[in-house]
């Protein structure tokens, strides 16, 4: 055994445990303080957050610590979706939201909303209630009832997710969502409005995936998007951000030009650009801990350091904080079983080579004044 490895590993044991408190760190070790990475994020006036579970929160010191450590800004993975807020027509349910934003609260961070109108995460009442008759009061009512509760309290709001799928061939490129089909097109307008006139100060977003890449299918989808959004502000529409899914894959293609082209578009239109679920999937990487930690840290890295360098581009968030509880433990297994490797936390709450390419990529980033 290395002996000085071990009397190193001791002594940083002892200094987190505030046993001893002389011992310097290597700074790429130290990811307290003036190292997290909300540390980093403040110093550039960014936002730096990730979706959380609120009961993780409350039942896991470590969570809640890494959480509260590293970040500035938060989000509800699943909690202010509608089948948890909403669980039956005619009962709301805030509190383990409200229990987020206490936490935000507590540990100065800004919170914000996902989502308002959304085609999955409905609730098992939508299906036999909804109907063309009373679908554009239902979701009226809805947002009237979730943006009101969290009023004056929230960063930004997804006020409408995921509503385009060029797949289902409209020349809008409209979903064929539910909300489409008994609220009509215009149901994104009626969303955005409702949720300004019920909460004035949240900034409003449209959210979505399968924009990132140089794919012909991505680019398609971002040119329906810029076309959706144009025709908003041309009817006074109020909406002030576009939130950049980002759910990545290493190893498979690194996002190109198209996506800094489509952020420069948004940014001469007013519009700030929010990167609100990034995480990098390894289940194609094969190969050691380390290649696939090296695979997945160089693609955070790459593409924060292209968003970070755009000013409109003013919050991150990843989608989960520990490989320990990421949703693609489940939507992308990896074949040998082994969790994820993710998200700038490892399943241990051990920083990967993510956290120091996420950290690296904030200290290049365009000075923001939030
Ligand atoms: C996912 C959550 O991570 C899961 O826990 C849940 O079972 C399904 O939803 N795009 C979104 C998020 O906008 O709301 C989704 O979150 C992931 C894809």
């Amino acid at each position: 055994m290395n002996f000085r490895a071990t009397r190193r590993g001791f002594l940083q044991r002892a200094a987190c445990m505030g046993l001893v408190s002389f011992l310097p760190l290597r700074a790429e070790e130290n990811i307290s303080g003036a190292n997290s990475l909300r540390a980093y994020a403040d110093a550039r006036g960014l936002l730096i957050g990730c979706a959380v579970a609120p009961e993780k929160l409350r039942d896991e010191a470590q969570y809640a610590h890494t959480v509260a450590e590293q970040e500035n800004l938060l989000v509800a993975e699943n909690a202010m979706k509608w089948h948890a807020v909403h669980p039956a027509p005619d009962k709301y349910d805030f509190a383990p939201a409200d229990s987020i934003l206490a936490f935000a609260d507590a540990h100065r961070q800004r919170v914000r909303g996902h989502n308002l109108c959304w085609h999955e995460g409905l609730p098992d009442w939508f299906q036999s209630i909804v109907t063309k008759n009373n679908a554009r009061q239902i979701l009226t009512e809805h947002i009237r009832a979730v943006a009101g509760h969290f009023a004056g309290k929230l960063h930004s709001w997804d006020v409408v997710n995921e509503a385009l799928n060029l797949k289902d061939g409209r020349p809008d490129g409209l979903r064929k969502s539910p909300w489409l089909e008994l609220a009509g097109p215009d149901y994104i307008d009626l969303a955005f409005h409702t949720a300004r006139e019920a909460d004035p100060r949240a900034q409003l977003a449209y959210n979505d995936y399968g924009i990132e890449l140089d794919y012909p299918e991505d680019a398609l989808k971002r040119e329906k998007l810029l076309d959706m959004v144009r025709g908003m502000k041309k009817r006074n529409v109020p909406i002030d951000a576009v939130g950049i899914q980002s759910h990545l894959t290493a190893g498979v293609k690194a996002p190109g030009d198209g996506l800094r082209e489509f952020v420069r578009k948004l940014h001469d239109m007013g519009l700030q650009v929010f990167i609100t679920e990034l995480d990098i999937s390894d289940h194609k990487v094969q190969g050691t801990m380390a290649e696939r930690d090296a695979a997945v840290a160089h693609l955070y890295g790459d593409y924060l350091r292209t968003m970070l360098a755009e000013p409109n581009v003013t919050a991150v968030l990843t989608w989960g904080i520990t490989g320990k509880y990421t949703w693609l433990n489940h939507q992308n297994p990896r074949s040998d079983g082994q969790p994820q490797r993710c998200l700038p936390f490892d399943a241990e709450y051990k920083p990967t080579p993510a956290f120091f390419a996420v950290r690296n990529a904030l200290t290049g980033a365009s000075q923001h004044l939030l």
